[in-house]
């Protein structure tokens, strides 16, 4: 299948300080990417470069088959870029802020008219089109900002932290908007913070961090690069957790991070090692109330991989 972008060896920097360094990317036609990463992993810098907005420091972006750095203005006809705000006229309705966008790329009223009502309906947003924008939520105004973009028939668009900030309901909605994107056709280039987006939404995930790929995959592949399996246990009551990441450390094993002071979390590569996990934590003393094994959630995938992200796993 044909290449939607290529990159290779994309770096950049600021002040001297390197926060994209050396990235590698395959995106095919069709297809969803989703780039994961915490916060300044450098998502926005790359989506920045790709989208023509920031020139890189050093490797080459080809987006729609145009040089990103030397072939601007034909990258510019071919993609959209979404960003976390979004660039709507408050004042306006949906309907008369998606015939703004078109009559700005050529359209005539009638057939801009025409076009809205066209992609308001297929996107979902049809009940709300005649309200102003000032009376959206976060959500409404995320998937009708989606519609302008794809009012120029982009083949590629950009999805920076689409539903960040917004309730899982309007998440949810979000991802419906993205879905039908998929559905006709387009490129789609997301970034998250969220596991469970990239999860539902992507073909292929790219994990970033510090500026350099951590790991990529399938979600599959992902959930299974980490070892396979994650023993959960219950405890009694609290314990020093130093004192279990020391015992867990001396067998190889690691200790997820998470909130709850009750809970452990351990990646385990097979069902084998969570009897000799339990039975150690056991001779020690641990207040063990009860365990199961399952399969790793996008979250536990994600901290396994950023934890031991000194080394690179890549699939
Ligand atoms: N214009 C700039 N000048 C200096 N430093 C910058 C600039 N833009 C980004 N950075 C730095 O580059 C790093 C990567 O930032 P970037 O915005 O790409 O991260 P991100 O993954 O998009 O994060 P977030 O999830 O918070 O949006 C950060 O350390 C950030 O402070
Ligand atoms: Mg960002």
């Amino acid at each position: 299948m044909p290449l939607a972008i290529e990159v290779n060896g994309l770096r950049k920097a600021y002040n001297g300080a390197e926060v994209v360094k050396g990235i590698d990317l395959q995106v095919k036609k069709g297809e969803l990417l989703a780039l994961l990463g915490p916060n300044g992993a450098g998502k926005t810098t790359i989506v920045s470069m790709l989208s023509t907005l920031i020139k890189p420091d050093g490797g080459t972006a080809l987006v729609a088959g145009y040089d990103a750095a030397a072939q601007a203005h034909e990258v510019r006809r071919n993609i959209s870029l979404t960003g976390q705000f979004a660039a709507l006229d408050e004042g306006l309705t949906g309907h008369q802020n998606i015939v703004m966008i078109a009559r700005l790329y050529g359209y005539s009223s009638k057939n801009a008219s025409v076009l809205a009502d066209e992609l308001i309906a297929s996107f979902g947003l049809s009940d709300a089109k005649d309200r102003i924008v000032q009376t959206y939520s976060g959500g409404m105004r995320r998937r009708l900002d989606i519609i302008a973009s794809v009012i120029n028939q982009p083949e590629i668009i950009f999805l920076d932290e689409p539903t960040t900030g917004l309730d899982l309901q309007s998440r949810m909605q979000v991802w419906d908007v993205v879905r039908t994107l998929l559905k006709r056709g387009t490129t789609v280039l997301l970034t998250t913070q969220y596991l469970e987006e990239a999860d539902q939404l992507a073909d292929r995930i790219v994990i970033i961090d510090k500026g350099s790929i951590v790991a990529e995959g399938t979600p599959t592949q992902l959930k299974a690069s980490t070892g396979g399996k994650t023993l959960s246990i219950q405890l009694q009551h609290q314990v020093n957790a130093i004192d279990i990441e020391r015992l867990l450390a001396s067998q190889h094993l690691t200790l997820l991070q998470n909130t709850d002071p009750l809970l452990l979390k351990i990646p385990v590569t097979e069902a084998r090692c969570a009897n000799q996990i339990i039975q150690l934590l056991l001779e020690n003393d641990t207040p063990i109330s009860h365990f199961s094994l399952s399969d790793p959630s996008m979250d536990e995938v994600f901290l396994t991989l950023l934890q031991s992200s000194s080394k690179e796993v890549v699939l």
